[in-house]
């Protein structure tokens, strides 16, 4: 290998590579892990429409760290995908900023890469092209997709399911493809909306513990909504409990002990019984 290459979990670069659409986590390389990689400042979402305000979003300030998994819980209907979606730039804020590595962020950017409840697979391509997607618009040449899909694949154990096709998968196959697909891009930051939140109580549980083996190898920053204290203690490195709507901070939860977690543990059985009771209380219905 030439001194201007380097190797990066396994993946190859050139270092004269100005920062490239497939590997967008290098713009914030001098960031080290454990600082703030994104800052949300008093973020407020108002939707309007002819005969209806919703305050979705009331004066919302948190911070996320390079290499930390943020998880995002709250009442349903609290605006945890609009916050979300504030993050991924796919919606504007009325008010209040959002940075990533100090800039701000007004528009949808390759730096952030989604994943989605629903999957939103291309269901024409087989599960490779459908991880390889975003590496072909990146312009990756062939061999370098072939090589990296491959330890996607493998990461996430569909190797066998390569040229599948994805009406062929089961519900928790089917976002395996979309992690794959996300993580294979490098974003500087990956948003998951409820991932898991249409997959039966195994298959969650399963897919709960490939994150975390995938996460093992490959440290990432990632915020998690999810509906699920239990996955969030389980996933996360801090727990950011909201509110009722308008959404608030209530408190952020330091998650201890290294993951895997062990949900039977005292101290996983106190957290969710306290941030349930809480949750409990702001249940409006
Ligand atoms: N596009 C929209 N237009 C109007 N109201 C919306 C829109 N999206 C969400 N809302 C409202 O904003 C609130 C927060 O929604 P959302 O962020 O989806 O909550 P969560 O993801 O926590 O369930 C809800 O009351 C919802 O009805
Ligand atoms: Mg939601």
């Amino acid at each position: 290998m030439s001194k201007s290459e380097m190797v990066i979990e396994g993946e190859r670069y050139k270092s004269s590579d100005r920062v490239r659409a497939d590997r967008t986590d290098m713009l914030y390389k001098d960031i080290p892990e454990g600082e703030t990689l994104v800052e949300i400042k008093d973020l407020n979402v108002v939707y309007r429409s002819d005969d209806k305000t919703t305050v979705a979003v009331d004066d919302l300030s948190f911070d996320i760290k390079k290499g930390e998994l943020v998880s995002i819980v709250g009442p349903s209907g609290c605006g945890k995908s609009t916050i979300l979606r504030c993050i991924s730039g796919l919606l504007q804020p009325t008010s209040g900023e959002i940075r990533i590595g100090g800039n701000l962020c007004t528009t949808a950017g390759s730096d952030r890469g989604m994943v989605f409840q629903d999957f939103a697979l291309f269901p024409w391509r087989s599960v490779r092209q459908n991880v390889e997607f975003g590496l072909e618009i990146a312009g990756v040449p062939k061999e370098e997709r072939r090589e990296r899909s491959d330890r996607y694949l493998k990461a996430m154990g569909l190797l066998d399911f390569a040229d599948s096709r994805i009406h062929e998968l089961s519900g928790g196959m089917k976002q395996r493809v979309g992690i794959a697909r996300a993580m294979i891009m490098h974003p500087a930051v990956i948003l998951m909306d409820e991932p898991f939140g249409a997959l039966d109580a195994q298959t969650r549980n399963i897919l709960q513990e490939s994150l975390v083996k995938v996460l093992k190898n490959s440290s990432r920053t990632i915020v998690f909504v999810t509906h699920s204290v239990d996955e969030a203690l389980f996933l996360s490195d801090r727990v950011l409990v909201l509110s009722k709507r308008p959404a608030t901070v209530h408190t952020i939860v330091n998650v201890p002990g290294d993951r895997p977690r062990d949900r039977g543990s005292p101290e996983f059985i106190k957290l969710r019984k306290e941030i349930l009771s809480y949750l409990e209380s702001q249940n409006t219905m």
